[in-house]
């Protein structure tokens, strides 16, 4: 019987652009739903937009147009990105929507009717110059606990103490520096302690995988709280029915979103609403998550649902965040990539691949290393699947005007590689990717082994026309499509190519079964060209520039945190960098001779972005880096080598992507290892304690030191 299927990922906010870590969910989300697709099921993956929120009011403010100006402009954006990944969604909607209105205040009236809302006064500081209620993130003074200034509302950076923000020392609004003060108000409540045992039930039936239900575990046992789902005007959101100036919390009507996308869709297409939403039918539905948005899908949605009488979710399915070599991605690092920094230089589905070869079902983080990166979906895509076609199509189309043979002359392997398709099956099933793709991948090994071993080349050497060769390449050609069948919700690009060079209809899960005898193929094209480092290295660079960009553009970002499906709160890192100042005082060095200002005035010192640091082979002290010194006089980039003595200081990872300060105009000098280009500045007495220096965000490669 077909499964019907709904699936969701989470809804990214309008606040901020589509980064790798909502390309990560949506990958992940869209790999499973081509695979459903592929076996035949009826499987429809919904998103929308996440618009309403203080954050989305303020910054519409700040750029002087309507928040609904903005929600509009930032969803072209967003849908455009995830088309760039080729993410399938049915429908894309938004939040700030006549359905999701409807449907948020019909929920509310019922939990109401249910006696699941509360409502009573609470005291919260309040900016009394923008005359806002302000949310722990916009405030910030100095942790009551080790007298660190410059803190957030809840929490010290410093030393880690959490609070509650009037706890604060001389607190601050950071939207308009005045001094808040308490004010209370009436806010309403969603009682979800009615909840936990249909919540201790529901998280231990099979729905989350085993750490996410231990987690909630703790949290049930440790006793829920209400929630808080009202926000005082003015807000950007959905008036709460009958209570003029309250307004739905962000969060309530967020994740109902995910219905009005489906009630959309049912409008465009006839599918039936209840049968996805009302208990009783045999259909499922899933909600794809990042780690830091669980207690949002497993406690507050499902007892919601529970509440006013829709279903629960058939599966909650929670991933980790993406690191970029080993690090958050941070914008002050450079490294903060977002979907249009990628898509501008590299092909959306080396990324795809890359992130199924490292997806499991765990809720682990996933680190995009870039010169693993490259190396595997070279050696993977390229030198192994794309091999087996390039290396049998000549022949088939040279010497057999492109037929292929009426049998296959290894029949074992044939059948092996058709045998595997329930293993693999299962593996995309429970999300375990990187198992299928190890399969598929020792699959590809043997094909390759096979062509390698029968060495059509040699035997066309004396025969072109050898039924030798013809079937030799004919079973090559078999299997790179059995590979390309199993590939396919992947590699769906790809595949559509591959599709076109074997002149078949599209291949779905089930085209395993079968092979392509006799048939005629078409001409061979490049079905996917090796990743090239200098477009990694490009994609950081301009990923740094982007970054750049936001810090130079000032407040405007002041609590947008574009926290995304798959990452953690923006807190930029920059302060936690190497600091000199907080170094033991040092025996200075003394001071050189002195020069008169035009021998200085001879040094060039620019803005340097860092794009590629690696290890020398058999250097002891060095590190070969690769720098971005902006665009030159004739529009095109300039880029410099050079070998920097900072190896006992720095893995060469870490750098990737920042800013530094290079001496342009040194001669440049042959070394051992190669010709350096100019030297960058450090400073330190050697050893662990060397620092590079580091110019604030602001600055741009190309810039003249002054
Ligand atoms: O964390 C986030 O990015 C939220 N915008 C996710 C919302 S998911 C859903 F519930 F709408
Ligand atoms: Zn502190």
């Amino acid at each position: 019987m077909t499964r019907r299927i709904l699936v969701t990922s989470a809804l990214p906010y309008a606040n901020g652009p589509i980064h790798l870590g909502h390309i990560l969910e949506a990958v992940q989300t869209d790999i499973w739903v081509r695979f459903q697709q592929l076996k035949g099921e009826e499987c429809v993956y919904v998103c929308a937009d996440d618009t309403h929120g203080t954050a989305i009011m303020l910054r519409a403010e700040n750029e002087g147009i309507t928040p609904e100006a903005l929600i509009a402009r930032v969803q072209a954006e967003h849908e455009r990105d995830y088309a760039g990944f080729n993410i399938g969604f049915a429908q894309f909607h938004s939040t700030h929507s006549p359905e999701n209105e409807r449907l948020s205040q019909d929920m509310y009236r019922r939990l109401r009717a249910n006696g699941h809302i509360s409502r009573r006064r609470i005291t919260q500081l309040f900016d009394p110059e923008k005359q806002l209620f302000l949310a722990d993130r916009f405030i910030k003074g100095t942790c009551p606990k080790c007298r660190t200034p410059d803190q957030y509302g809840d929490n010290c950076e410093a030393c880690n103490a959490t609070y509650s923000p009037s706890d604060l020392i001389d607190p601050r609004s950071t939207l308009s520096g005045a001094t808040p003060i308490e004010k209370d108000s009436e806010h309403f409540f969603f009682t979800l302690p009615a909840f936990t045992d249909m919540l201790k039930t529901w998280t231990r039936s099979g729905t989350l995988q085993e750490s996410v239900a231990n987690k909630l575990s703790e949290w049930l046992d440790g006793g829920l709280q209400e929630w808080d789902i009202s926000r005082d005007a003015p807000y950007f959101g959905f008036e709460i029915p009958d209570e003029p100036g309250k307004y739905f919390y962000v969060w309530l009507d967020a994740p109902v979103g995910y219905m009005a996308s489906f009630e959309a869709l049912c409008k465009r297409t006839g599918l039936d609403f209840d049968a996805y939403w009302k208990p009783g039918h045999d259909t499922e539905l899933y909600h794809f998550i990042g780690k830091d948005i669980v207690n949002f899908h497993t406690l507050f949605w499902p007892a919601m649902l529970s509440s006013v009488g829709y279903r629960t979710p058939t599966g909650v399915f929670v991933h980790g965040f993406v690191t970029i070599n080993g690090q958050k991605m941070s914008k002050s690092r450079g490294t903060f990539i977002n979907a249009s920094d990628y898509l501008a230089h590299l092909d959306p589905e080396y990324l795809r691949y890359y992130f199924a070869a490292k997806l499991s079902s765990a809720v682990d983080d996933l680190d995009l290393n870039l010169d693993d990166f490259v190396a595997r979906v070279n050696a993977d895509l390229v030198g192994k699947v794309v091999n087996i076609a390039s290396r049998c199509a000549g022949f088939i189309s040279k010497g057999f005007d492109g037929v292929l043979s009426a049998q296959c002359s290894e029949p074992a392997l044939v059948a092996e590689f058709q045998a595997a398709k329930d293993e693999i099956a299962a593996h995309y099933e429970s999300r375990d990717y990187s198992k299928a793709l190890r399969q598929i991948m020792a699959l590809a090994d043997k094909a390759n082994a096979y062509i390698a071993d029968k060495a059509p080349w040699t035997l066309a050497k004396t025969d072109k026309q050898s039924s030798e060769v013809q079937a030799i390449c004919s079973t090559g050609i078999n299997l790179f499509r059995l590979l390309m069948s199993y590939l396919k919700p992947v590699l769906p690009t790809m595949a559509a190519r591959a599709e076109a060079f074997l002149a078949i209809e599209p291949l779905h899960w089930h085209s395993v079964d079968t092979l392509l005898l006799g048939h005629r193929i078409g001409a061979f094209t490049p079905l996917l060209t090796r990743v090239e480092p200098d477009k990694v290295a490009a994609m950081m660079a301009s990923a740094g520039a982007g970054a750049a960009g936001a810090a130079a553009a000032g407040t405007t970002a002041a609590g947008t945190s574009p926290v995304g499906a798959g990452l953690p709160a923006n807190k930029d890192a920059d302060n936690s960098a190497p600091a000199a100042t907080t170094a033991a005082p040092l025996a200075q060095e003394p001071l050189a001779e002195e020069i008169a200002y035009p021998d200085f005035a001879k040094v060039d010192l620019r803005i340097a972005r860092i794009v590629n640091a690696e290890h020398v082979e058999g250097a002891e002290k060095l590190l070969k880096l690769q720098l971005d010194l902006g665009l030159g006089a004739d529009g095109a980039p300039v880029l410099r080598t050079v070998f920097s003595g900072i190896k006992s200081a720095y893995d060469p990872a870490s750098l990737v992507g920042r800013l530094t300060v290079l001496v342009a105009n040194l001669a440049p000098r042959k070394m051992k290892f190669g010709m350096s280009e100019g030297m960058v500045l450090a400073a330190g007495p050697g050893g662990k304690d060397i620092w590079l220096l580091q110019p604030d965000s602001g600055a741009q490669p190309g810039m003249r030191v002054v």
